[in-house]
């Protein structure tokens, strides 16, 4: 019989998203006339911008026609697509064209990138944290088992709370990789440059690597918190950083993103000979990706348009004025609030003696309103639950009513 990866074996019940879907399907089926209000799971809600759509409707018009046709395209992304994220997202932060691999989306690409790590790292996350990255880590061997508590044994964790305003502190130990997600997926704090500017010494003193997530870049409102890890002196030597045209451009459904490697990121082979990490990811993509679709690739590159950019800048506008009235009425209702400034997460403490399931519980059943319990994300997200301001604004009015109503 075939031997399967035992590792999955160790994975906790299920992804926190199916989870969620499980509970809502179940009180909708013996609920069917609940007007149920989604602020779980952070998916877009409003339309592809108009370039996006142009642009996709234009590529498909060239597929269409012999003369135009295109088949496979470059594994790596095309050229146009990759100039177009150099200039227009690392102006003068030293990136190139050459350094941006293009792909269907950060979350395959921040569970794709361990396969060019070996076993044998300390690796370091985030609590609460974004799943993705504990259960590739699982997947892949890089841990035990989980504890009573959820944590997995090998992984070093860093805890995120009010009292850090979930930034986490320098590790006293050494960690290989670390990862790290700002604007912050669940918790929507921001990191300042001072603590980016700790992390990536760390980094560069450990010879570690860190693992940036930076798919709520655009929800930045603050012009002093970093858009991006270049912008911090030394990260070119220590981080990849990963984007997403998902939550800017509305791509959730349409699925681009891409990873920004340095060529002066380098690992280590076990005998101790520096390899490039470009090189790996280039021979990995060219292995196992035939490149995201053409006019997705069109698509996005419309996102870099004048159109394109002022469109992106409505739908941010949109967005983080629905984070705003959320923290305002949760905020009214004395609960404590933090995020929803310059990401589109608010994160809520629960109210006195509620769980994260509690409340989830409560909010479904009682308001009919599906949050993201805080636990899903992490131990140390108990006692705290997520509202996505992913909405339209006649829903989040309607979320910020029932909330007043229910508590
Ligand atoms: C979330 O709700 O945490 C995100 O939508 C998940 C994701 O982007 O994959």
């Amino acid at each position: 019989m075939a031997r399967i990866n035992d590792n999955f074996l160790k994975l906790k019940a299920g992804y926190l998203f199916p989870e969620i879907g499980r509970r809502v399907a179940a009180y909708t089926e013996a609920n069917p006339d609940a007007a149920l209000i989604r602020c779980g799971i952070g998916d877009v809600t409003e339309a592809l911008p108009k370039a996006v759509q142009d642009a996709m409707h234009k590529a498909v018009d060239e597929l269409g026609d012999r003369d135009t046709f295109r088949g496979y395209g470059p594994e790596q992304g095309y050229a146009f697509l990759r100039e177009a994220v150099a200039e227009n997202a690392f102006a003068d932060l030293g990136i190139s064209a050459d350094d941006i691999f293009v792909s269907d989306g950060s979350k395959c690409d921040t569970g794709n990138i361990l396969d060019i790590f070996g076993p044998g790292n300390t690796i370091a996350i985030t609590d609460p944290v974004y799943p993705v990255y504990v259960d590739t880590n699982v997947m892949i061997g890089n841990t035990g088992e989980a504890d009573e508590a959820g944590r997995y044994e090998g992984l070093v964790y860093l805890p995120c709370t009010a009292e850090n305003d979930f930034v986490p502190a320098i590790p006293e130990e050494k960690v290989d990789i670390v990862y790290l997600c700002y604007p912050n997926n669940p918790t929507g704090a921001s990191a300042t440059r001072e603590q980016l500017q700790a992390w990536v010494d760390y980094a560069l003193k450990n010879d570690a690597i860190i693992l940036y997530d930076a798919a709520y870049e655009a929800f930045i409102q603050d012009a002093d918190v970093p858009r991006s890890i270049y912008e911090i002196e030394g990260a070119k030597e220590c981080a990849l950083e990963f984007r997403s045209f998902s939550k800017n451009g509305g791509f959730t459904g349409v699925r681009c993103g891409y990873i920004v490697i340095p060529d002066s990121v380098f690992g280590t082979t076990e005998s101790g000979e520096k390899i490039s990490i470009k090189q790996l990811w280039s021979r990995r993509t060219s292995t196992k990706f035939n490149g995201a679709s053409y006019p997705v690739q069109r698509g996005a590159e419309a996102i870099f348009s004048p159109e394109g950019k002022a469109e992106v800048a409505a739908l941010v506008e949109h967005y983080m004025a629905n984070a705003k009235l959320l923290r305002d009425a949760c905020t009214e209702l004395g609960l404590e609030v933090f995020g929803g400034e310059n990401a589109p997460y608010v994160w809520v403490a629960c109210p006195e003696g509620l769980t994260s399931w509690d409340m989830f519980d409560k909010m479904l059943q009682e308001a009919n309103v599906v949050i993201t319990p805080g636990s899903g994300f992490g131990a140390a997200g108990e006692g705290y639950f997520r509202i996505s301001a992913f909405n339209s604004r006649a829903n989040v009015e309607e979320v910020c009513k029932r909330l007043k109503a229910l508590l």
